[in-house]
């Protein structure tokens, strides 16, 4: 059923020193069965469980060992960027310890360091090592960085005892895998536009005003939205350099004005914009072609607001289109992101909480609250942007009717 699933994907298996490594070797040969390209890296104790022999005769290509060695040493950056997915399968509790707190002192854990791919674990151990505080913990981290967490299984252990622990059956590790990449592309025919980053107002030509906006949360929303196969338009704010997957347009703007005037030109070829920008709300009145000096010991500065860009799209939207905002405020904020949907015509609001630990400016991680136009909310727990772009990206796709899967 699944032959030819996964044609022309390049899979990094990654296998550590578990029993259930030899489990990996049918998954190894199911990757290969439906069409991937595998290459596998094993830990050192790996090799206790099973042969490099095995893995490079089902997958055709040489099994990466060792990070030492000379003709081995420079291939996790190459594994890194030729990867499509990774998945280290099984995931012992040490690899995931050391995988949480960016410890490389293996050729897996650099190539996984290197990887730019989604990572997948599959993890296998003892009910109680399973159970244990520090391996909750280290999940926590490791899922909070964006890694894809296949669930263990319910059965007989190796150690005898009967529990939580067991690697999931290949098939089912299979299946997780190719319906990742199923998802990918449901979205494809979608346009939609994002508005991301901070705007930069300048007073002179060596001085601006502007905020700590990175950009990270609309650039995780449109890496999810193009993974997914839309046209994603990302009007981008200067956030420095970045690294975008090639399939998203990108516009770099510096200022508000320069940021509304681009989103008004394109919202009306969309089917839903995203407002994820910090834009600034005020401008210098009076931009001085030429340095201010110092006169005195104030300096008086006349803002005026800028054009609210999600107030006017919200005033364009058209029956077809949807549009999303952010809500940022300091404290719970719920009476003011409402006011601002309502407002600003949006069909929801993320509403950022600058006051949760691990959320807010320059964070990989947040946690926020999505509130709809009838009242209902969804409360997102902490994890990473990438994992939160996933959550809003679904319930977009939910109020505009969108099918996200094929
Ligand atoms: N927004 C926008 N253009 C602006 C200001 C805000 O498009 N000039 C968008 C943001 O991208 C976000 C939403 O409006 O999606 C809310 O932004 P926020 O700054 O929280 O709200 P404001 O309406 O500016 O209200 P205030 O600053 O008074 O809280």
């Amino acid at each position: 059923m699944m032959t030819g699933s996964l044609q022309d994907k390049k899979i990094i298996l990654g296998v550590t020193g578990s029993i259930a490594a030899y489990k990996s070797a049918l998954l190894a040969r199911l990757l290969v069965k439906s069409g991937a390209e595998v290459k596998v890296v094993m830990t050192p104790s790996a090799g206790a469980f099973i042969t490099p022999l095995t893995f490079s005769t089902l997958t055709s290509n040489a099994v990466y060992t060792d990070l030492m060695r000379g003709d081995q040493w420079n291939s996790h950056v190459e594994l890194g960027l030729w990867a499509d997915l990774m998945i280290v399968a099984p995931a012992t509790a040490n690899s995931i310890a050391k995988m949480a707190t960016g410890h490389v002192d293996n050729m897996l854990l650099a190539v996984y360091l290197s990887a730019r791919c989604p990572v997948f674990i599959a993890p296998a151990m003892d009910l109680d090592m399973w159970k244990h505080p520090s391996t909750k913990r280290n999940m926590k981290l490791i899922q909070s960085d964006g890694v894809y967490y296949v669930p263990v299984e319910e059965g007989l252990l190796a150690s005898g005892l009967t529990g939580k622990g067991r690697m999931a059956e290949p098939e089912h590790i299979l299946h997780q895998i190719v319906n990742h990449f199923i998802q990918r592309k449901s979205l494809i025919g979608r346009k939609v536009l994002i508005t991301a980053g901070p705007t930069r107002e300048a007073l002179d030509p060596v001085r601006f005003m502007t905020n700590p906006s990175t950009g990270t949360m609309g650039i995780a929303l449109a890496e999810c939205l193009a993974k997914r196969g839309a046209e994603v338009h990302l009007i981008l704010g200067p956030v420095g350099e970045v690294s975008l997957s090639s399939d998203i347009a990108v516009y770099p703007v510096v200022s508000a004005e320069e940021m509304y005037h681009r989103s008004r030109s394109l919202f009306p070829q969309m089917n839903a914009g995203i407002m994820a920008a910090a834009v600034a709300d005020f401008t210098p009145k009076k931009y001085s072609e030429h340095k201010i000096k110092k006169q005195g010991d104030e300096l008086v500065l006349t803002l005026k607001r800028t054009k609210d860009i999600a107030l006017d799209l919200g005033k364009m939207k058209k029956k077809d289109q949807y549009l999303v905002g952010f809500a940022l405020e300091t404290d719970d904020g719920k009476k003011a992101a409402r006011q601002k949907l309502d407002k600003k015509n949006l069909d929801f609001i993320v509403l950022n909480s600058l006051s949760e630990p691990g959320a807010g400016f320059g964070r990989s991680t947040n946690k926020v609250l999505l509130m709809m136009r009838d009242g209902s909310t969804k409360d997102i727990p902490l994890k990473s942007k990438a994992k939160v772009a996933e959550d809003i990206v679904e319930q977009l796709c939910e109020v505009a009717g969108w099918k996200l899967e094929l």
